[in-house]
């Protein structure tokens, strides 16, 4: 079969026809093929304009998930198609661990000129867990170098999402991810708390108390364990899998002075944050704190290219430089694709030309005002965010605290109460609200009267 192309398919093709084809042949990441298969389980989606994308059937819809939180700068950039194409036109790939490509050596200055501190060193790959692993090795390498090759261990923290791949997964306690199936997991990860304010497991009664804690609680596992054993912290600035969880003031700048005092590196895992996300260019610029790593991917290309990197400080970059004893032992085909790097930099220059980051910022403040009358509903326990990273923490019971997604169906009823609104989100525990960072108060607004709408709507299927 010829190449047809989307224009060709849409015109060819049918929508019995193209389900029946991906129910036989398409594995969906983290989904059940029964669930796929059911009533409405599959949507095909074939265009995106801005802050909307349209089904087979020409069904538009917000995306208030923007994509997996990564669609930064919205859908149908033709002038990111543009480079990505000039690029593949002249050279589409080269030997990355042999050679240099000119949007390479450009993309790694332009990181290193936008992210905080000295964070200057580019460790390219093709997305976040791939990031994250490279952070691991990279600390654990990091130590070997210098001579304290008992560095082993790593601390993340409870309801983190890192990635999937085995080192990635063995710091990732996301509540979705049933990582008992995999065990054994690397030996040598200890689970802090949370800074999450509203759901704080060391009974902080204000953002700040949680921070205090749970900052202190990381300094306590250090110790437990030997902190000459500690390789790095992971920890995302603020985590969206905790439903935005956002941290006190006082637990960023805890975590940098006790990882200093005992030698330990702290790796921020800015795959989601990154990018003009929270309403800065990165997470932690809210918390004035410079990590010894970030690792970024996602809203790096807004989705347009697969593209990640792991960026470190120069002391850590200076601790790889000598022989071959001290090279990084690690290395993906992908660490540096020319036109993921094209997509990157033309991606970056529109979020500096657009001010997207402080449209993030604008739109993040109004969609949090927009949203606050809806705290009077008996089911939504809390809402909380920072720019345009939003989440509704729905409730059984506001007294409990305990997750509406205890209520069979509850989550899936309102998940499609939306979607037939023209709203399409992740509703598990939380409702995240994550559209692309060019959302106008117009399109808050409408996105806004279909949440509540939803709110309502199952609050009186519930029998509240
Ligand atoms: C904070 C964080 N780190 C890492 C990852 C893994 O990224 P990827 O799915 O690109 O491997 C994700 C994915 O959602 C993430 O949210």
């Amino acid at each position: 079969m010829s190449y047809q192309g989307l224009k060709g398919w849409m015109e060819s093709e049918t929508f019995d026809g193209l389900r029946a084809s991906a129910l036989s042949n398409v594995w969906f990441p983290f989904q059940q093929w029964n669930d796929v298969a059911g009533e409405g389980g599959l949507r095909i989606i074939t265009e995106g304009h801005g802050a909307k994308i349209v089904d087979f059937q020409g069904k538009e819809y917000y995306d208030g998930f923007a994509g997996l939180v990564l669609v930064n700068v919205g859908y149908g950039r033709e002038e990111i198609a543009r480079a990505v194409y000039d690029q593949i036109s002249t050279l589409h790939y080269a030997n990355t661990f042999a050679f240099a490509t000119i949007p390479v050596i450009k993309l790694a200055e332009k990181l290193a000129s936008i992210t905080p501190g000295d964070l200057n060193h580019v460790f390219l790959t093709s997305g976040g867990s791939d990031s994250v692993e490279t952070s691991m090795k990279m600390a654990r390498q990091y130590h070997v170098n210098r001579g304290e090759p008992k560095r082993s261990k790593f601390i993340s923290r409870k309801g983190s999402y890192h990635g999937v791949s085995l080192g990635a997964l063995s710091v990732n306690t996301a509540p979705w991810v049933k990582r008992e199936i995999f065990e054994p997991m690397l030996p040598t990860v200890r689970i802090a708390p949370q800074p999450s304010p509203y759901r704080c497991e060391l009974g902080g009664t204000t953002p700040s108390e949680c921070a205090v804690r749970c900052a202190e609680a990381v300094e306590k596992i250090m110790l437990e364990e030997g902190p000459e054993t500690i390789a790095a912290v992971i920890a995302e600035p603020v985590s969206v899998s905790t439903g935005v969880a956002v941290p006190g003031p006082e637990y960023w700048p805890m975590l940098r002075d006790i990882c200093d005092r005992h030698g330990v590196l702290l790796i921020a895992d800015e795959v989601i944050n990154g990018f003009g996300r929270t309403g800065k260019m990165f997470g932690m610029e809210h918390f004035g704190v410079v990590p010894d790593m970030i690792t970024v991917a996602k809203g790096i290309t807004s989705g347009y290219q697969p593209v990640g990197a792991c960026i470190t400080r120069d002391h850590v970059a200076q601790a790889f430089v000598g022989g071959p004893e001290e090279t990084f032992q690690h290395g993906y085909t992908y660490s540096g694709h020319p036109a993921g790097a094209a997509a990157a930099l033309v991606n970056i220059d529109i979020i500096e030309r657009e001010d997207l980051v402080g449209n993030s910022a604008r739109m993040g403040e109004y969609l949090l005002d927009r949203l606050t009358p809806l705290r009077e509903h008996p089911i939504v326990g809390d809402i909380r965010g920072l720019g345009l990273m939003c989440a509704l923490d729905l409730v059984k019971d506001k007294g409990t605290k305990e997750p509406l997604s205890t209520i069979p169906d509850a989550c899936s009823k309102l998940t499609n109460r939306l979607a037939d609104n023209g709203l399409l989100t992740r509703v598990s525990q939380y409702l995240i609200l994550t559209p692309v960072l060019t959302v106008s108060r117009q399109e808050v607004d409408e996105i806004v009267d279909i949440v509540s709408d939803g709110i309502s709507y199952i609050e009186k299927e519930l029998g509240y």
